[in-house]
């Protein structure tokens, strides 16, 4: 959602904006602006639409000179996408120019005050309330004015500034919404994310909440809320530029599928050694995971699905009650926890705002928080007790494959770390799990050979409206994901049930020619879940089953269409069964000719409530 890019240097600033851009598209957005100073005038573009537009308005940035910028793409929250709504935005007096990512939600009162002091508004957006705050502050000392402007914001934001007076610098803040500076040669950039910043630096500098930077070609200074002099210490990302570009793939989607063997390779080796899962840098101590009356799992979107799925094995292998709420119910649920549950977090980009208000609560309310988390210095990460990292590196598609996968895998790691303490697992059964373990990369290598069928398969099916998907158990948490998957990208309606729940309702929807997928991976509950295919075959419905090698010869019995996954230990099925049905949902879209890496009204983060 919202991104910003921000570039002080010796060389245009527009080209770099653009670019910086068109690489946070992925985030989500429908309206895109840019501002450069000239070293005389603030000069703004925007538009309703793209960054490709935006680019084509300025000639790729050749109608703005100058060497200081900042650039924005807007998810619309305050106000209809329009040029008028679109960032940035100057000032009353036009002495300064504004983006902001998060949503200040005071704005209505400040506004209102700003009117009495003979303010006049063009937009319905916050960020208009805010620039004007900044200037009603600017006297001529920038900093001063950001400072006591934000001091009187409640809510969340990002900021960037430029201001006429100050034509070298860029001045930025933030609260609860992210901002990286990036550290270069002869140029220092501002983005909400280091996907913008890679062309040009991997040395950055994250900001955390108050903190407020002062940006120009050849230093960057930070200073507290308070604006007494910082020091941070600046980090490398060790991703490269390529990746978050393209590499021969004609959609993100499909290389972030491709790139799963290696993300849960990196995501699990450094964690197993000697037979042993060792999950350095956590500080959970024995006596707490054997204390601990609860667990709770907290999050949004495929992220929540990794957290069902961690229910169940979990719950299996830990034998401790384990809950998972969508964090925007778990934060006005009133929750139940208290300093002997633990809380997981699970976020791929670590700015989701519900998770990050569940976290917040369940914090005060004295639970311990764990979180897996994607970004590095991401909020979330930065607020938790304890962090586990996902390696999946840069996810750009807005539908999340790999980050989804390496989450699975943490949540296996942790399980079976937590069993051991517990000692809820026999030695024989916890070798064998990280046997498992070290062979699933290898597995899914496997799996992603099987391309061609999928591709087949989704030729046969992509004309269908309805798609169910029915499943058990770990097979349920699994259908979820699956029937996510393919309604937010190939805009086809679908559900998910859990298989023993058909009769009491679903089963009313299922008529001649309807497609049925059927999740069947989990040995035990296979006999189960073909008496349910049974059911909606007798009603006319096609079925295309995914299940194990194992499995496969009863599912043939009952199946039009099967996809058969490796066998495999039963707690790590679901990292082998997803792949399918994330391949069945990119040809399925991609034969609809669907916009894949950007469908529409998503976004990748989900900054706002
Ligand atoms: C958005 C994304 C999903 C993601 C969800 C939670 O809806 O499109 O792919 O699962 O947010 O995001 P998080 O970053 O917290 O995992």
């Amino acid at each position: 959602m919202c991104g910003i890019v921000g570039f002080a240097g010796h060389s245009e600033a527009a080209p770099v904006l653009l670019d910086g851009l068109a690489r946070l598209e992925y985030r989500g957005y429908d309206s895109a602006g840019v501002v450069v100073c000239d070293g005389k005038d603030l000069n703004v573009v925007k538009t309703k639409g793209y960054v490709e537009e935006l680019s084509k308005l300025t000639d790729g940035g050749k109608t703005l000179p100058g060497t200081v910028g900042i650039g924005h793409t807007r998810w619309a929250t305050h106000g209809q996408p329009t040029d008028t709504n679109a960032h940035p935005h100057l000032s009353f007096h036009g002495s300064l120019a504004v983006v902001h990512n998060g949503i200040i939600e005071n704005y209505a009162k400040l506004r209102e005050f700003l009117i009495g002091k003979g303010y006049a508004f063009k937009s319905e957006t916050d960020t208009e309330v805010a620039a004007n705050m900044i200037d009603y502050y600017y006297d001529d000392d920038i900093l001063k004015a950001v400072a006591e402007a934000t001091r009187r914001m409640e809510g969340s934001y990002a900021l960037g500034i430029v201001c006429k007076d100050v034509p070298d610098t860029i001045i930025a803040t933030r609260k609860e919404s992210p901002l990286v500076l990036g550290i270069g040669d002869g140029c220092n950039l501002l983005a909400s994310d280091v996907a913008a910043l890679l062309r040009y630096t991997r040395n950055v500098i994250y900001l955390e909440d108050g903190e407020i930077a002062e940006i120009k070609a050849d230093s960057v200074q930070l200073y507290s809320a308070e604006l007494e002099r910082i020091e941070k210490p600046v980090s490398t990302v060790d991703w490269d530029v390529s990746a978050a570009e393209k590499g021969g793939y004609e959609h993100f989607m499909l290389k972030e599928i491709m790139e799963q063997p290696d993300a849960v390779r990196k995501t699990i080796s450094p964690r197993l050694k000697d037979g042993r899962v060792v999950l350095d840098g956590i500080r959970l101590t024995p006596e707490y995971v054997k204390n601990l009356h609860k667990i709770y799992i907290v999050a949004c979107g495929s992220s929540y699905h990794v957290g069902m799925v961690a229910k169940y094995n979990m719950e299996k292998l830990v034998r401790k009650p384990v809950e998972v709420a969508l964090a925007s119910e778990f934060r006005y649920c009133d929750p139940l926890v208290d300093e002997n549950t633990l809380v997981i977090c699970i976020s791929q980009s670590g700015t989701t705002a519900d998770t990050i208000a569940a976290l917040r609560q369940a914090k005060k309310l004295g639970a311990r928080i764990l979180s897996i988390v994607n970004v590095v210095g991401s909020v979330i990460a930065e607020e938790s007790d304890d962090v586990l990292y996902t390696w999946a590196g840069p996810e750009i598609a807005v539908a999340t494959t790999k980050a989804y996968s390496t989450q699975l895998a943490v949540t296996y790691l942790l399980t079976l770390y937590m069993a051991e303490i517990c000692g809820t697992v026999t030695p024989e059964k916890y070798d064998w799990a990280v046997r498992e373990l070290e062979a699933l990369p290898e597995k899914l290598a496997k799996l992603l050979d099987n391309v061609d069928q999928i591709q087949y398969l989704a030729s046969i099916y992509f004309n269908k409206e309805d798609i169910f998907f029915i499943g058990r158990n770990i097979d349920y948490a699994l259908s979820l994901e699956g029937s996510l998957k393919l309604k937010e990208i190939s805009y086809i309606h679908s559900e998910a049930y859990a298989a023993g729940e058909l009769k009491h309702g679903t089963i009313s929807l299922i008529e001649p020619g309807r497609l049925v997928i059927s999740v069947a991976s989990y040995t035990p509950l296979v006999p189960k879940t073909v008496s349910n295919i049974v059911e909606v075959k007798t009603r006319g419905a096609e079925i295309l089953s995914i299940t194990t090698e194992e499995n496969a010869a009863d599912l043939a019995k009952v199946s039009d269409n099967m996809i058969v996954i490796p066998d495999a230990m039963d707690l790590f099925l679901p990292s082998l069964a997803i792949v399918p049905m994330q391949l069945f949902a990119y040809y399925v879209s991609l034969m609809r000719g669907c916009s894949i890496d950007k469908p529409r009204n998503l976004a990748k983060s989900v900054t706002v409530e």
